[in-house]
Formats: C-alpha cells, structure tokens, sequence
C-alpha cells in the first residue's frame, strides 16, 4: 500500500516542553502543547511505522499504537531519547527542550524572605546535538523556534547539529509554534533544498514532512 510509505521503519518522535525543577512545586518551562509532536507520532503510525513517542508533560491523548514515554526534565529526555536511538531510522526532535536549568534543585520549598531572589542556571544537554554526532544512519530532524533570521539560524542549526533536516517555525506568526493548532514552516535540508509551506493544520503539515523526509532518504540511497 503507496500510502503506508514507513512500513517497517521505527521512527522516534520527542514532544512538549520539558521541566526543569526549582524546588519540589516549582518549575522552569516553555509554552509547547506538544500539538506538533502529537501529530508527528500520529501521522508516523498510520503511515506504517513503528513510533516511540518520548514526551514531556502535556495534556493530550496518547496516540493510538504508539509507545509513550513520559519524562520531565531535559536530562530524562536525553537518557530516553539515547535509549532508543539505536533502533530509530528517523528521529525527529519536535519537543521544546530547555536550554537552561537551576544550577540546583532545592529539596524543600523555598521560603520568601521578604527580599528578592537570584536563580542561577546551568546549560542544559542539547540533544539534537548530540545525537549528531552519534549519527549512524539515521535521519535526523530538529525543529527551530525562532523569532528572527529565520533562514540564517535554521541553517547554523542544520550545520551545527548535524541534522539533515531542519523545519522552521516563525513563532512570532499569527498560526504558527506555540500552543497553536496550526504551524507554518520552512524546511531546510542538509542536500541544500528549502521548502516553504503555507499555514495549516499541524496533523496534515506532520503528513507533509514525512513525504519530504521519504523523499530525501530515497534520493540519498540511491
Ligand atoms: O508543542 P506545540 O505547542 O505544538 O508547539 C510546537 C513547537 C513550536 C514547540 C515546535 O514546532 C518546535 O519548534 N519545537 C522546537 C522548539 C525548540 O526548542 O526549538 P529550538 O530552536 O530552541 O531548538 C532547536 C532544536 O534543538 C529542536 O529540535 C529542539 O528539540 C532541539 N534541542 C534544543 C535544546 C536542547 N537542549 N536539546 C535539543 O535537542
């Protein structure tokens, strides 16, 4: 069946935004519904494939016929990603990781003392980068949430992760990123191709990215 293209391809989808704990009722995160990972890992298991969705805490419905897992923080993110990297044939990092985390997570509630306060943060792991540079077949895909210069940091990003494909987000557009149940987005490929969609909704623009991804891993092995 031409409509079930992923038959016998495990595709490893990341969603939602992650946590990154301040004190035991406190967190730092980020906006991400996990709307666009949902239906990436959707679209993925209709399409015939078998899909791991790694997600962070979000309020959907688990997919039909794919497997779950839930983490909190970037770091669990991390370690569930690398776990099934191995087995992946295409990754696709659609979760809105944070890029900085409490140097430490206090164990008590923190108590106000009448002044202000300084958090500090430390680097998170970034994953896409990571994963890379342990490429090993796989198709990576990394999303960019950006508000500005759209094409020159989809392109650092492309370049400096390693991915073969980067989709573009203007999350400052009226339709697109954030919470919303449309995207619009430009796809850079690392074979140096660009592709500009126009708005809809995130369930038919994930099955739109899995043609293009099919297409690019077709003509590389050729
Ligand atoms: O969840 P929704 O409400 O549907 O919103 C969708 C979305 C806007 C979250 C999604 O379309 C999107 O753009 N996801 C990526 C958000 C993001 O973190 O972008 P970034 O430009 O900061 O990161 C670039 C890439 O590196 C991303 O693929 C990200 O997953 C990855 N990354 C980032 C930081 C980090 N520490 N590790 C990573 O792997």
């Amino acid at each position: 069946d031409g409509n079930r293209f992923l038959e016998g391809k495990t595709v490893l989808v990341t969603a939602g935004p992650t946590r990154e704990r301040i004190d035991p009722v406190r967190y730092l995160s980020n906006d991400s519904s996990g709307k666009m990972g949902y239906a990436l890992a959707e679209a993925a298991e209709r399409l015939g494939a078998r899909v791991i969705l790694v997600s962070g805490p979000v309020r959907l419905q688990k997919p039909f016929g794919v497997e779950v897992e839930e983490v909190e923080s970037a770091e669990e993110m991390y370690r569930a990603v690398l776990r099934h990297f191995p087995r992946a044939d295409i990754v696709i990092k659609a979760a809105a990781v944070a890029d900085y985390r409490p140097k430490r997570a206090e164990p008590e509630k923190i108590k106000k003392n009448g002044g202000g306060m300084t958090i500090e943060l430390e680097p998170t792991v970034d994953i896409l980068k990571e994963l890379g540079k342990r490429k090993e077949g796989q198709f990576l895909v990394g999303f960019a949430a950006e508000t500005e210069n759209i094409e020159e940091y989809a392109l650092k990003k492309l370049k400096e992760k390693n991915a073969d494909m980067i989709i573009a987000n203007n999350v400052k557009e009226e339709g697109a990123g954030f919470g919303t149940d449309t995207n619009i987005v430009t796809v850079f490929t690392s074979a140096g191709e660009k592709k500009a969609y126009p708005i809809m909704a995130k369930q038919r623009l994930a099955y739109e990215i899995f043609k293009e991804i099919d297409r690019n891993m077709r003509a590389s092995r050729k």
